[in-house]
Formats: structure tokens, sequence, C-alpha cells
């Protein structure tokens, strides 16, 4: 949430600005803003909505200089104007701030500090931009005004980078909460609010930790711990590469990303799964610390919590521990039972979600083992918990999650068979069969991606008007339901909810008649012919139905206005193939209305804010 880039060196600032920002857009895109210092101050421009209008009022009068810092927004305190967005500026313009996170304290502070000054914008930013003046006139130093200011700010989150015209020579950053890393060249130096953002530049990457700040010159990275003393930090080297970043010929990245699930589901089994079966001897997780655990919960936001949803159904069935799986948000403040013998497992694509964060902070003061699924190496989550499993699905650029939910998926059955074995409530021969069904679903996706399904082109035109849509599916498809309403709301801005469908005849029937469009999914499992019941009621009432099928199902074809069909897979690993038609649904129904599927208005990609 909000992209944050800085740069001091011998480059044109503003180009690597504007193009550090191109790569972090996904995180917020209500406005950008730079600034760059040079011989004639700092020179600020924003302009608001994407990326692409700051860069046409940049256009050719670009701002020379040698230092300066870039933001794109996504808006907390204060609408979308040119105003509210970032950078700030204190001291008359001699001091520039762009921030990340949201100041809970910042109406207290205007009041106790800064009733003499004269606000432009709505934002918490301002208010830290304006102290950071004041710091800056008290202390005469930038980095110890940062400190004076991190200080104050009692509550909230955030990311830090500011400038100032009196120490020409460095940029300052701060964290807490909110992500940001310094990337280390050769005389030139720069800060991300992630690594792709720097990634052309260098490898060399120094994370810092909450409470810490820095003060960076083309020559030196000095960094100061939570108690503002030295500490001596070694950059770490990533090996990340751009071409996720690219659009590869699709036209979207969407799109893109959704076809790359095949790949994905295989690099995140790569090394992990062989024909003595499945080792994730990687977590660290010792024999007694497995023992040990008498409850699983599994925490996430959005997306990620409906991999949860899969997930509990797949550790409960191979390991046979209950598990919950709350939302994040709601179980913070919910006073949850936790106890030593809890295992906390956060799933987090990006490792960065505010919500989940503190969430897992609950866990782990309260003693629980805690656990990350994480797409994001060196993210937040994973670096607080007891062992990560990474997936490995490459960097997502399109906000709505496709290809991460996969790896979510693949990573969440893993963690289930492998945690069953261990507990002995799995077999070996039950352990092979699974990976060698794993090892097929690729191989089957691919063949379905191929198939263009035709279908799923067809539902888009047809229903890309309707006001409303219902998602339905039980058991392991239970949660595809919610995923596949998640992603028609998130990019086509079309209502869309999903219900269990054996839940449907305790309330929702009352909404079937002629035009109402339900999704159902319904592939081989031992409740099929339950979910048939629950089709033949919507048709009973005149409901419209596009059905999600196991291929060559003919029965269904009858209780069904449109069929789409899947390859038939085992029902504890169906939810990755019928995902696809639904992600898909989602992207062409986006397309046909106009929407932008991978920049969906009013949302970010990672979302650092509670
Ligand atoms: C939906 C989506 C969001 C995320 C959610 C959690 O397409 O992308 O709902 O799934 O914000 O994000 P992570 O997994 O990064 O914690």
């Amino acid at each position: 949430m909000c992209g944050i880039i800085g740069y001091v060196g011998k480059r044109e600032v503003a180009q690597v600005l504007l193009d550090g920002l191109s790569r972090v857009e996904y995180r917020g895109y209500d406005s950008a803003g730079i600034a760059v210092l040079g011989e004639s101050g700092i020179n600020v421009i924003k302009a608001t909505g994407k990326l692409a209008n700051l860069k046409s009022r940049v256009g050719q009068s670009r701002p020379q200089g040698w230092l300066g810092i870039g933001h794109t927004r996504w808006a907390t305190h204060g609408r979308v104007t040119e105003a509210n967005a970032h950078p700030h500026i204190a001291s008359g313009g001699r001091v520039a701030l762009i921030h990340n996170g949201i100041i809970e304290n910042y109406q207290t502070l205007k009041k106790k500090y800064l009733a003499d000054e004269e606000f432009l914008s709505e934002t918490d930013t301002e208010v830290a931009a304006k102290l950071l003046g004041k710091m800056l006139a008290r202390e005469g130093d930038l980095h110890a005004a940062m400190r004076a200011t991190m200080k104050e700010l009692a509550a909230g989150a955030y990311a830090f980078c500011a400038i100032s015209a009196d120490q020409p020579n460095q940029f300052v950053v701060a964290r807490r909460s909110s992500p940001l890393i310094i990337g280390v060249g050769e005389g030139e130096n720069f800060v991300g609010s992630d690594v792709p953002a720097i990634l052309p530049y260098t490898n060399k990457i120094i994370y810092l930790e909450d409470g810490e700040s820095a003060r960076i010159t083309p020559d030196s990275v000095e960094v100061f711990d939570v108690n503002g003393k030295p500490r001596a930090a070694k950059p770490k080297t990533v090996n990340m590469t751009l071409e996720a970043a690219e659009k590869s010929g699709y036209e979207h990245f969407m799109l893109k990303e959704i076809n790359e699930q095949p790949a994905v589901i295989e690099s995140t089994l790569a090394g992990r799964v062989s024909k003595s079966g499945i080792d994730l001897s990687e977590l660290g997780l010792t024999a007694a610390q497995l023992k040990r655990i008498k409850r699983i919960q599994l925490i996430a936001a959005g997306t990620s919590h409906y991999a949860a949803l899969t997930g509990k159904l797949l550790i409960e069935e191979f390991a046979r521990i209950p598990v919950e799986a709350p939302i994040a948000s709601e179980y913070s403040y919910s006073n949850p039972v936790i106890d030593k013998d809890v295992l906390a497992i956060a799933i987090s694509q990006s490792g960065e979600s505010a919500d989940t964060k503190v969430a897992m902070e609950l866990a782990k003061k309260n003693g629980a083992l805690t656990m990350a699924i994480s797409n994001v190496m060196g993210s937040s989550i994973p670096r607080m918990v007891d062992a990560t499993l990474y997936t490995r699905a490459g960097i997502e650029i399109g906000v709505a999650a496709t290809k991460t939910y996969m790896a979510q998926l693949t990573a969440l059955t893993l963690f289930a068979a492998w945690l069953g074995r261990k507990r002995g409530e799995f077999s070996a021969t039950e352990e092979k069969k699974l990976v060698a069904d794993l090892k097929e679903v690729p191989v089957l996706m691919r063949k379905l991606l191929a198939s263009k399904l035709v279908g799923v082109k067809r539902c888009a035109a047809r229903y890309q008007n309707v006001y409303n849509f219902m998602y339905m599916g039980r058991n392991y498809n239970y949660a595809t339901a919610f995923e596949g309403a998640l992603k028609l709301k998130e990019i086509s801005y079309i209502h869309a909810e999903g219900y269990g469908a054996g839940e449907m005849k305790h309330g929702p029937i009352a909404l079937m008649e002629g035009t109402f469009p339900t999704i159902m999914i319904c592939v081989d499992s031992p409740i099929r012919d339950k979910v048939l019941s629950n089709m033949r009621e919507i048709k009973a009432r005149d409901g419209v139905i596009v059905a999600v099928a196991s291929e060559g199902d003919e029965e269904i074809k009858e209780l069904s206005d449109y069929l789409i069909y899947v390859p038939r897979t085992r029902e504890q690993l169906s939810p990755m193939m019928t995902v696809v038609p639904l992600q898909l649904l989602a992207y062409y129904t986006a397309i046909n209305r106009g929407c932008d599927p991978d920049q969906p208005r009013n949302l970010a990609k990672s979302v650092t804010v509670e």
C-alpha cells in the first residue's frame, strides 16, 4: 500500500524515480508525486490518478538534481486530490517527506506542536512532514530530527523517506510496521517500498527492522537500531528477476499470471516432492514441535483467507488436527484462545498485510508456534515467525491475486500431507498417490488453458451487464465460490456473493428468478449428488445456472444454462482447477465492461494498514 522510491547518485534522478514507481504502482494508484533536490532547491511535482498522469506532467522539462524521492498513493486520510498527494513539504519547501502507513495520533500532534503551521492537505503525512521540519529546526540534523519525530508517533505505522535542502547530500528513512528496503549501489544508493522498485539497479538489499532508521548518501548507508544506536547492516543479495514484472506479450498482467499457474505449481513443488514423498525439512520444525501441536490457526485476509479455508479441510483430512481459519482482522480483537500447543500459520502472499501481521504478533505473544506461507522472501511476516514455507509464484503484479492463490493451495496441500505423515495419520501409499496426482495438475491445467475456454468468454459476454452474481460450491469448493465472487467484484465491480450451496435454501434461494445467474461448482466428489439437488432447487425457480463441472459429466447438462468443463482430478485438488475458469470469467467480464483488471479502482496490492 503506497509505493516508495528514493535515489541519490549520478543518474538522472527523475527518470530513476518514475521508473521505480512504475514497478510499484500496483501498491496504489490514486495519485503520484516526486521531489527532486537540485541547485534550485526542492522541486515537487504531483498528479492525481495513475502514474501516467504524473509522467506526462513531468514531461520533457524534468527537474534536475542529484537526490530525490517518489511516491504512489493509496488514499487513507484525505480524498484523492493533488494537495493530498505526496511528497508533502515543510519548512517553507526546504523539507519534503513521503510516507506509507497511517499516523493514528496525528490530530493530537497537530494540536500539540503545530498550531502555528498552515496545512495544505487533509493528510496525516503532512503532519509528520511539518513535525519533522520543526524537529529539524531544533536538532539541526535531518537524521536526529527523524528520530525525534519517531518518538512522537505513538500509534500507527510508517515507512518514511525525507530530504532537506539544508543537508543536500543525503536522505533519511525510518520504518515501523510498513515495509522499507535499502538498495546498495556503487556511488549511488536507493530506497524502495519493495525490491522490484530498485531491482534494475542493484540486488544488494538491506532490510530495515521495525523502529530502525537510516541516513543514506551516495557512498554510505548508516543504519540505526530501535534505540537510535548505529548498527552494522550487511546487504543481502536477492535472487529475483524482473521478468515477472513484464507483460511478455499478454494484454494484462492478470491474464499472464493466470496462464503462469501451471508453472507456479511446478516451481512450488520443485525439490519438495520426490519418489520418497514430501520433504519440508526446510521448515526446520523439530519432531517434538510437530508432536506438540494440538490445534492449528490459519490466519489470513482476502484471497489468502480463501486458501486458508481450503487448507483447513486439507489439514483436518490428512493430519487429523483441528483447524480454525479466522479472518486476520477479526482474530486480533476477538480474544482468541491461543497457547503453546497452537500452531499459528499466517498465509500472506505479500508477507506485509497489516491485519495478518498484527494477528501473528498476538499469536506469538501468547506462546504459539508460528509459521508463514508467503510469496515474498524477506518480507515482514516471514521475518517474525519460527518457520516459513515460501510459495514460488514470482512477483505478482496484477492487483487481484491469481497465481499466488494457486501457489498457496499447492503449499497447503504439501504441508497438510507432510504433517499427516509426520504424525502418522497419512500413509506412505497415500502420500505417493497424492504426489502423483499433484504433479498431474499442471499438466491438466495447461490443457484447460490451451482450450481457450470459449464457454467462459461467451458467459462473460452474456452476463457483463447484470448487477448481481451468486457463486456456490460445497466442501473443497466452498472457498472456491468465495474466491470466484471476490475476483468478479474486485475487477469488474459487479456485486457477487459466495455461498455454500447447501446453505442456499436457508435464505438466498429467495433471490432466484429468471434473470439471476448462479455459478455452481459441481465437480466429482462424494457430495456431487447433493450439489445436483441444489441445482434442481434453483432450476425449479427458473434461476440461471453456469455450471463448472468435471469433463464428460453428461447429467449436469440439463441443469445448466452454460456449462464449463474442467479436467477431472481428485476432490482435494479440484479447487486448483475450478478456480481457473472463474478467474478468467472475472477477467473477460472486466475487459467487456472497460475496466482495468490490473489496477482496479480503490484497491492496492499490499494492504499495510489496519
Ligand atoms: C484479492 C487480493 C486480496 C489479498 C489480501 C491479502 O485478489 O489480492 O484480497 O488476498 O489483501 O493479501 P496478502 O496475501 O498479501 O496478505
